[in-house]
């Protein structure tokens, strides 16, 4: 049964982060070398992890994105990833990589019964993506995304997190990219996730600014959002050349609509992308707790929910004082998984 927050949003689709490990160290994302990683114990077994995502299932969830850190680092991904397309009532069930494994993982992802695959690629150029990423290499992940063409995921989206100065000047390029191999392109503004990423106002590169870069090579028009809730806005090439996404967080929040739930590597519900705690359910589930009373749980939090940061966040960047992104401490992204 449908459950309701407190602003009547329903909780419809849930991001599962199944490591907070990751290959590589994204500027904006995760810049240090050594976080407090997450120990193995700690980690949901892919028993506790279908258990959940069928009892969240059962209160109305119908997509499941599984995420990291890099999720390709989770050892037998893909058993976890057979037992949860085995789930009655799932519509969707996808995966957001980093793609530098992804060449090894395509097809037998695919066979398990991952629906659609989501690619990070913020660059074409070997050596920026080198200062981006800080580790690996771009010809892996080009690998990985051709990988994953082959083994017949469809739609392929890549996500671009522009800033500028960094990459800004290969918005077209991607576009490119995108449009000659029959891919998505979402550019994502950036955003300040986690504590350690130096994010400011001026670095982000906005829908507007985006669409109207886009624009002036090509003839585009509004093809708007793939459902709702959908974090993406999306735009139609008149020539027929398929589609690109903008994801605004920070000038056109999406909060009103997220139906989004989070749940960590280490078995916490967190209710935002930018909450500062969550809720501890792999104590109750390893307490011996039944799915009653485990639902009840997840029902009690959910019902309570008031979380709409990117449009605080909005506000407080028009109010005089200004945003101060330093006055909140958040989860990190790769516990949370985007
Ligand atoms: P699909 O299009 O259904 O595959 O999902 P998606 O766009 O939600 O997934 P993906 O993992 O590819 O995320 C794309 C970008 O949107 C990432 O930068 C996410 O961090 C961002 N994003 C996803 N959900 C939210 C959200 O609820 N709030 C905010 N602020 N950003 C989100
Ligand atoms: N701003 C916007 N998107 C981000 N991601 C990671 N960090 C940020 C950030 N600071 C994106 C990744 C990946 C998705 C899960 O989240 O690029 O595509
Ligand atoms: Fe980069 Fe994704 Fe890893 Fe973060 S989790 S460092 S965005 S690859
Ligand atoms: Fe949802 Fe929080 Fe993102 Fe708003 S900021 S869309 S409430 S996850």
């Amino acid at each position: 049964m449908a459950i309701r927050d407190s602003f009547k949003r329903a909780l419809e689709d849930l991001r599962i982060s199944v490591t907070d490990r990751c290959n590589l160290r994204c500027l904006y994302c995760m810049p240090l070398a050594e976080y407090d990683w997450v120990e193995r114990r700690e980690l949901l077994t892919f028993e506790e992890i279908e258990r959940l995502a069928r009892l969240f299932i059962s209160l109305g969830a119908q997509k499941i994105c599984l995420t990291g850190g890099e999720p390709l680092l989770r050892r037998e991904i893909e058993v976890l990833a057979r037992k949860l397309a085995r789930l009655p009532g799932l519509g969707d069930l996808s995966l957001t990589t980093n793609g530098v494994l992804l060449a090894d993982h395509a097809t037998t992802l695919r066979e398990a019964g991952v629906k659609r695959i989501n690619v990070s690629l913020d660059t074409l150029k070997p050596e920026r993506f080198r200062q981006i990423a800080q580790r690996g290499e771009l010809e892996k992940v080009l690998a990985g995304i051709e990988a994953a063409r082959l083994a017949g995921f469809k739609p392929i989206k890549i996500n671009s997190v522009i800033e500028r100065g960094v990459n800004d000047d290969e918005i077209p390029d991607l576009v490119e990219f995108a449009r000659a191999n029959g891919y998505t392109v979402r550019f994502i503004e950036y955003m300040d996730v986690g504590n350690a990423n130096h994010w400011k106002l001026d670095r982000v590169v906005t829908k507007s600014e985006i669409v109207k870069r886009i624009s002036a090579r090509y003839a585009v028009e509004p093809a708007g959002r793939e459902d709702a809730s959908a974090p993406a806005d999306n735009f139609r090439f008149l020539d027929g050349k398929g589609e690109f996404g903008v994801v605004a967080s920070v000038t056109e929040p999406f909060c009103r609509a997220c139906t989004r739930a989070r749940l960590t590597a280490d078995g916490n519900l967190v209710t935002c992308l930018f909450s500062d705690c969550g809720h501890d359910l792999k104590g109750l589930m390893r307490a011996g707790a039944s799915d009653e009373t485990i639902t009840g749980r997840i029902r009690e939090i959910w019902k309570k929910r008031a979380d709409r940061f990117s449009e605080e966040r909005f506000e407080a960047m028009k109010s005089p004082e200004g945003y101060q992104p330093e006055g909140r401490r958040k989860i990190e992204m790769i516990v949370l998984g985007g």
